[in-house]
């Protein structure tokens, strides 16, 4: 497999560690990009020597000049696919364009319910019975563009967030890497909002 992965992340990075786990997505991640330093997720970078960049938004003066950054970032390293794994930060217009149907994000709820940084607590609020998990390409709205897998998780009598959460990221774990591997290897075909994912070869 030649293409190359940039994976985006802003926190512990447990999803990173799946796609660097994955026999045919890890060893095509070849930059992690993440908006905080410090974070679990670059060590995990660090630790299989996969090249990490920290892109602080504060340093850019608007959010343009951040979206240029990145955007140069990915082009300088030759990326091909991008995957936002607990990427805390909205990809701005210029990335998207630049990446058009290549930007991959992972959503701890069925979208288009419960879009948004709380999806899981929102979930939880709501009193549905039923949640998941959404991966999905990435557009100018904010979880939104065409989905590409979705799995149901039950919400279990006294669920809690961090118990909730935990059985979403099993999902993530399976449900991220197997459609970044399919983006990879060109099998996701975009119809509009409609996605169909060939067969693996
Ligand atoms: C995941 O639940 C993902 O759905 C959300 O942020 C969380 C990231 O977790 N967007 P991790 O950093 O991959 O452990």
């Amino acid at each position: 497999m030649e293409g190359r992965v940039a994976v985006l992340v802003s926190g512990t990075g447990t999803n990173l560690q799946a796609l660097l786990d994955e026999p045919t997505v890890g060893p095509c991640v070849h930059l992690v990009i993440s908006d905080r330093p410090d974070v679990r997720a670059l060590e995990r970078a660090r630790e299989r020597r996969v090249a990490d960049v920290v892109l602080d938004p504060a340093s850019f003066r608007g959010g343009e000049g951040h979206d240029e950054a990145l955007v140069a970032l990915l082009r300088d390293h030759a990326i091909d696919v991008v995957i936002l794994a607990g990427y805390m930060r909205i990809v701005g217009p210029r990335v998207v364009e630049a990446f058009r149907d290549r930007i991959v994000n992972v959503h701890p709820a069925l979208l288009p319910a419960f879009p948004g940084a709380t999806a899981v607590a929102d979930a939880l609020a709501y009193g549905v019975r039923v949640t998941g998990v959404t991966v999905h390409l990435v557009d100018e709205q904010i979880d939104h563009g065409p989905i590409l897998a979705q799995e149901a998780v039950p919400v279990v009598e006294g669920d809690t967030v961090g118990s909730l959460t935990e059985r979403l990221h099993e999902v993530e774990h399976r449900l991220l890497p197997a459609m970044a591997a399919a983006a990879l290897e060109g099998r996701v075909h975009v119809d509009g909002r409609r996605v169909a994912i060939g067969g693996s070869t």
